[in-house]
């Protein structure tokens, strides 16, 4: 397949047809995961445009998307492959004839399970397995971008999982082969940096922190969006998002929710954008009470000229005081990390609660040791260079 950008500024031009605003950066590390085929970690808040990149990255260059979408507790047949048991099980009960006259003649029950055993290959074999995304982007005949989503919600293990993947892509199946990609898919991972990832897989990846747009592309992201907003009035919008995004919410506002509120207020016919309009629609970005509560004290100065200072978005929550939800929330990323640096996540006995998904066990040190320190099972899958084969 021939390079998919010609450019950096190929990429920003591309990307921008399918309605995503890149600004150089991102497009430069987009244009360098194409060029050299390494994998692309996006690290940032949620809501700032990780999940939509790779998308937009499939659609702008016709490749096929397979996302794998993490979660707590995930272990790798979802990620990778499983068998296909019922399959597998159906099969041999069609077959129950024919296994009968391999076995009729065995002489004692060890023989009959000796050659049972040498039938094997014949129900580990391509035929019943069951692709996930990843080994599916590997096998893929059509060239495709694997997005692995959220890795900072699943364990570990999964990331060591993994490693064999984006430093090869090639997924080996202990009972098969060794599976290679024809066509390296483009691979991108997200985190909303709810926990550090471990080193072995940042080493594989190009990373970049995606924060909060500036206001100028922010604005332009609006734009593009044509939520019949005013252009002064989406201009005034950005504006009280970046502040908002100032305070300490438990989740802050992303691009999203600043698109949600300039549709809902062009809707509603706003023609200027008061202390009142903003406090009777800011529910359309805020989901958490006491988010809501702490907005509904700001607006009135935010909008009144006695504006703080423009909020920087990178450090607005390096103070956050850490605050769990109830089981199944979405933790501001920023504010576990933040403290978890406060903390020391390596001190003895430190522990974040497990509803947040970013429970750490006293002792724990990273593992950093490539193939050979994965989880249960993956050290099977290391192959020697006799077994392997070319995967069809
Ligand atoms: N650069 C961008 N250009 C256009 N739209 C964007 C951009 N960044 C974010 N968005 C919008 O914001 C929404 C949320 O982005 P998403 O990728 O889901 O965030 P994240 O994965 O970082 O949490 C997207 O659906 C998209 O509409
Ligand atoms: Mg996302």
């Amino acid at each position: 397949m021939t390079d998919a950008f010609e450019s950096v500024t190929d990429v920003v031009d591309k990307l921008a047809t399918h309605g995503y605003i890149a600004d150089r950066r991102l497009a430069t590390t987009v244009y360098l995961l194409c060029r050299l085929g390494k994998p692309v970690l996006l690290e940032g808040p949620a809501g700032v445009g990780k999940t939509e990149l790779a998308k937009v990255l499939a659609a702008a260059t016709g490749r096929r998307l397979l996302r794998l979408q993490c979660y707590e507790g995930q272990d790798e047949s979802r990620a990778l492959y499983e068998w296909d048991y019922g399959k597998q099980l159906l099969y041999t009960q069609m077959l129950r004839e024919k296994i009968s006259e391999i076995v009729a003649d065995a002489p004692d029950l060890a023989a009959a399970v000796e050659r049972i055993g040498d039938q094997d290959s014949v129900f580990f074999s391509d035929r019943f397995l069951s692709p996930r995304p990843v080994l599916e982007a590997i096998r893929s005949p059509e060239p495709a971008v694997l997005l692995i989503d959220e890795i900072d919600r699943a364990d570990e293990a999964l990331e060591a999982v993994l490693l064999e993947c984006l430093d090869e892509y090639q997924v080996s199946v202990p009972e098969i082969g060794t599976y290679i990609a024809e066509v390296p898919p483009y691979v991108v991972l997200t985190s909303n940096n709810t926990r550090d990832l471990s080193a072995a897989l940042k080493r594989r990846c190009l990373h970049l922190f995606l924060d909060y747009p500036d206001a100028e592309r922010e604005l332009e992201i609006v734009r593009s969006k044509h939520t019949g907003l005013p252009d002064a009035l989406a201009a005034q919008l950005v504006g009280v998002v970046r502040e908002l995004r100032g305070l300490r919410l438990r989740k802050s506002p992303g691009i999203s929710e600043t698109v949600d509120w300039a549709r809902a207020l062009a809707v509603l016919g706003a023609e200027e954008l008061d202390a009142h309009l903003l406090m009777e629609t800011v529910n359309v970005v805020l989901k958490y009470e006491r988010d809501l509560n702490r907005a509904l004290e700001a607006l009135p100065r935010l909008v009144s000229g006695g504006r703080t200072a423009p909020a920087e978005p990178a450090h607005a929550h390096a103070h956050a005081q850490f605050d769990h939800g109830s089981p199944g929330e979405e933790p501001d990323g920023r504010a576990v990390r933040a403290a978890m640096d406060r903390l020391g996540r390596h001190e003895l006995g430190y522990r974040l609660p497990s509803s947040l998904g970013v429970t750490e066990p006293p002792g724990h040190e990273h593992h950093d040791n490539g193939r050979s320190g994965n989880g249960a099972g993956q050290g099977q899958r290391a192959f020697s260079a006799a077994t392997r084969r070319r995967a069809r």
